[in-house]
């Protein structure tokens, strides 16, 4: 257990990189501004020295890409150091899905995933920020993306009812996740990805943490990856957030 002096110093730090990260927010933009400017000069220039031309072209976005990763990387940091306040609504788990699986439907095409879907035939309702939950089921499901390698890349998404709790459950047959790498992935920054920030799972636990719910993973290498997201009902999120009992938490696993 940290001291209570070491609690506060990671508080401080948490403060302080939250500050920087902020901070460096501003000028980042105007660099991205200006790439994109330069990207525009460049291409109005004329075709004397086309091969000149081209290679400046390519330098200035590769800039702008470089910019724009920087903003999203601060972007996903300051969205966990500061998260934003809960807005809950009563909502359908089924819709939530639903309206994020359609945002991503063309990307899977694209990239040959096939995406099967089994939604509860009735509503389940539940109290819940859409932003958000739709913010963690987009994590989770770029995740499972990034992990398909072979064809045939499948991702399946199912909701149902376990116990009275709505659930949302993402299945891929990606490469899975080592079992020396399981204890590390909710970790700040751990990533096994050439781009990635390792943002993604810590902020889909803060964001199921939340909502009172409960976040389980079950991977095999080589085989796939499952995601379960168990959250409570609406009356039970209504009876936690009054009497802020712990009452219905279940305990989280990686498996
Ligand atoms: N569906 C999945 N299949 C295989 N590995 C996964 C999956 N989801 C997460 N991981 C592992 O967990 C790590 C952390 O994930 P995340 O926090 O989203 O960060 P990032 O996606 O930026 O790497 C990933 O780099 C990957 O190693
Ligand atoms: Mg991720």
């Amino acid at each position: 257990m940290p001291t209570k002096g070491a609690k506060k110093k990671l508080a401080d730090l948490g403060a302080v990189a939250a500050g920087l990260a902020h901070e460096i927010r501003n000028p980042l933009n105007s660099l991205y501004i200006n790439s994109q400017l330069l990207e525009e000069m460049l291409s109005a220039l004329p075709d004397a020295d086309k091969a000149r031309k081209e290679e400046l072209l390519s330098t200035a976005h590769s800039n702008l890409r470089v910019a724009q990763r920087l903003n999203d990387l601060l972007s996903d940091f300051l969205r966990f150091a500061r998260p934003p306040s809960m807005e809950p609504v009563v909502t359908d788990l089924n819709r939530i899905v639903a309206e994020t699986l359609r945002f991503m439907e063309v990307d899977f095409s694209r990239r040959g995933i096939e995406l099967t879907t089994k939604l509860h035939p009735e509503p389940l309702p539940l109290l819940a920020d859409e932003k958000q939950l739709k913010q963690a089921l987009l994590n989770l499901l770029l995740n499972a993306q990034a992990a398909m390698e072979k064809e045939p890349k499948r991702i399946r998404v199912v909701t149902g009812l376990s116990a009275g709790r709505p659930f949302v459950r993402l299945q891929d047959n990606g490469r899975g996740i080592p079992r020396a790498d399981r204890g590390q992935i909710f970790r700040l920054f751990f990533t096994t990805r050439k781009n990635g920030s390792g943002l993604g799972l810590p902020i889909v636990r803060q964001i199921v943490r939340e909502h009172g719910g409960k976040i389980s993973i079950r991977s095999r290498e080589g085989r796939g990856t499952t995601v379960t997201l168990l959250l409570p009902s609406e009356t039970r999120f209504k009876a936690m957030i009054s009497g802020r009992s712990e009452t219905g938490l279940l305990p989280e696993r990686v498996r």
